[in-house]
């Protein structure tokens, strides 16, 4: 099939050292979307980067259009409870279906591993987006940045519903 291009989506593993680039595509998703200042994307980087040990650790994977990668999530931890540490799509692909179909891939890869519930620390303006794949809000974190005092992470919960 050399030779012959297709606009099919792939989802699959992040390679070693695709850690930068997802860095990046996070850096862009979390500031364009949501317009966050560049004071408050120095706040507390680490907690959008992706770090090696997500791909070697974690579970990551990314959603790719013709060798593009334009979204991708990570999932930690172990069953029964894993966490959705990462959810990003690139800003001009946004809306347009990519994080429900990431989402729902990462539903079915957690229930593959006998995952019953994810947890989700979800920015504020992404909880809405949670909220319709069927999470729930339980709570939020105290910690805040000092630019933005009325900013909480909030803290969710979805059950994955057993196959019917
Ligand atoms: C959160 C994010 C991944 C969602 O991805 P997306 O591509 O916009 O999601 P989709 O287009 O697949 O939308 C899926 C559904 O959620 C709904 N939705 C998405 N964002 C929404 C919002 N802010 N408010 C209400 N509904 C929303 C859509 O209407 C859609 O509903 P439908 O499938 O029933 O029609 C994306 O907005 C993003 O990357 N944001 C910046 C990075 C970020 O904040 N990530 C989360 C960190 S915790």
């Amino acid at each position: 099939m050399d030779g012959i291009q297709t606009n099919a989506m792939v989802i699959r593993p992040a390679r070693t050292g695709e850690d930068v680039a997802l860095t990046d595509l996070a850096m862009r998703s979390v500031q364009h979307h949501w317009r966050y200042t560049d004071e408050f994307m120095e706040w507390e980087p680490e907690v959008i980067a992706v770090q090696p040990e997500h791909l070697t650790e974690g579970i990551t994977n990314v959603l790719e259009v013709q060798g593009h990668i334009i979204g991708f999530y990570v999932l930690r931890g172990d069953a029964p409870e894993m966490e959705l540490s990462r959810m990003m799509v690139e800003p001009d692909k946004i809306g347009t279906g990519c994080g429900r179909r990431l989402w729902e891939h990462a539903v079915e890869t957690a229930r593959g591993l006998g995952v019953r519930v994810i947890i989700i620390d979800g920015d504020p303006n992404a909880e809405p987006f949670y909220q319709r794949m069927g999470a729930v809000t339980v709570g939020e974190h105290e910690w805040t940045p000092p630019m933005m005092p009325d900013w909480h992470v909030k803290k969710m919960r979805y059950s994955i519903p057993p196959v019917s």
